[in-house]
């Protein structure tokens, strides 16, 4: 295999060479649990994707993103503040953070901000994992999580899902004396499975207090009223954080602002660590002004609950093999990949993206965000489409 600096040089273009040094390196630039991660694969963009597909518009359900569009209170406090965005935020983010603690009734301390939870995700794997530590995760979740931990060089170690869901009694058995963070997802993205609060209990009792549990919620909101939910924060438990998002159920993804919950030693480090000015200003006034809107929360759920209805009859009159969700996404078993593929493209060139789950480990399924009621529609009269074709 060519180094780097030779396939610069052989790319004989005049901006890369530029970059060829005259004596060659003789250290490799990169770790190699750095050169063996994935580049990642962008999709195409959705103004190339409408003009190959000669489509006026796409309708994105493949992000789980919010289809109301941000809530009102976030785009005033984002106006604003606008005329404050030559000074930098303010550091400890404490405006944002002490309206967090009040909803959660805890003590700023055990509160951290990120630009997106993904963020904060990315400072606990470099505050608490070095060396021979290992991180304990399912298959067929969330990959952002795969992709931190291998970036920091330890080693991950996954279970299998058992019906599509975290086999919580299969991680605690695979614990060892090198597992310093469990990773759980509740609901799992993309499977939209929950573990429920019996099952969390008889779990926890079984993890060392060293271990720490990262529990990712970042659809708790879409399924907070379940009673057999186990909401991580009614526990309070030392060696659990807790991460959740601005991205799903407050409609804000493209802003990037999320929060840690946890013990005050734990949010310490991540706050030692993180970008000392992340989130930006505008998304910490977001996050604070939409806090105080509930009812854009109220009509979230509520659009999420018909929707997810309406697609569930829909997908059992086609008998297809869904997956019962808790999120405000649906997973389907299409039994093979090239089905996948086929509904997949079928509901694009109709303008509607959906996620097909290779890249999850799960290439015979697919994942559908809940849309708006026509969104919805669209996406049941393409799967009629391509199932008939
Ligand atoms: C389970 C899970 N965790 C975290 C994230 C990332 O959230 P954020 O946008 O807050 O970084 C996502 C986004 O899809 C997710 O599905």
């Amino acid at each position: 295999m060519a180094t780097l600096i030779q396939q610069l040089a052989a790319m004989n273009d005049p901006r890369h060479m530029q970059l060829v040094p005259t004596t060659p390196p003789t250290k490799r630039l990169v770790p190699p649990h750095i050169e063996s991660l994935q580049p990642y694969q962008p999709g195409r963009p959705n103004d190339q994707l409408k003009k190959e597909l000669g489509l006026e518009r796409i309708i994105n359900l493949a992000s789980n993103e919010n289809p109301l569009g941000p809530p009102a209170s976030a785009i005033a406090a984002i106006e604003a503040t606008m005329t404050d965005i030559s000074r930098y935020p303010d550091m400890g983010g404490l405006k944002l953070r002490h309206a967090l603690a009040e909803r959660h009734q805890v003590f700023v301390n055990n509160i951290a901000i990120g630009s997106g939870s993904e963020s904060i995700m990315a400072n606990i794997v470099r505050a608490f994992l070095h060396g021979d530590d290992e991180v304990l995760t399912s298959q067929g979740t969330f990959i952002g999580l795969q992709v931190l931990v291998r970036a920091q060089g330890v080693k991950l170690n996954m279970v299998p899902l058992k019906n599509y869901a975290f086999d919580l009694d299969a991680i605690a058995d695979a614990v060892n004396d090198r597992t310093k963070i469990i990773y759980l997802c509740n609901p799992n993205n993309p499977t939209g499975t929950i573990f429920t609060r019996d099952e969390f209990e008889k779990f926890i009792a079984k993890i060392p207090e060293h271990v720490l549990v990262l529990l990712d919620e970042a659809y708790y909101e879409f399924t907070a009223d379940n009673p057999d939910f186990p909401d991580s924060m009614s526990y309070r438990l030392d060696n659990v954080l807790t991460l959740r998002t601005f991205a799903k159920a407050y409609a804000m993804a493209g802003l990037r602002l999320g929060y840690g919950l946890g013990h005050e030693y734990l949010i310490d480090f991540i706050n030692r660590i993180k970008l000392p000015f992340e989130p930006n200003i505008l998304a910490q006034a977001a996050g604070h002004a939409a806090l105080l809107e509930p009812e854009f929360l109220v009509r979230t759920i509520e659009n999420n609950k018909v929707g997810l209805s309406y697609l569930q009859t829909e997908f059992d009159k086609m008998g297809l093999h869904r997956i019962p969700t808790h999120a405000n996404f649906i997973m389907l078993e299409m039994g093979t990949q090239e089905r996948v593929n086929h509904i997949h493209e079928t509901l694009l060139r109709n303008g509607v993206a959906i996620r097909p789950l290779a890249a999850f480990g799960l290439p015979t399924c697919l994942r559908i965000t809940v849309g708006l009621p026509e969104d919805n529609e669209l996406v049941v009269k393409g799967i009629q489409k391509a199932l008939a074709l």
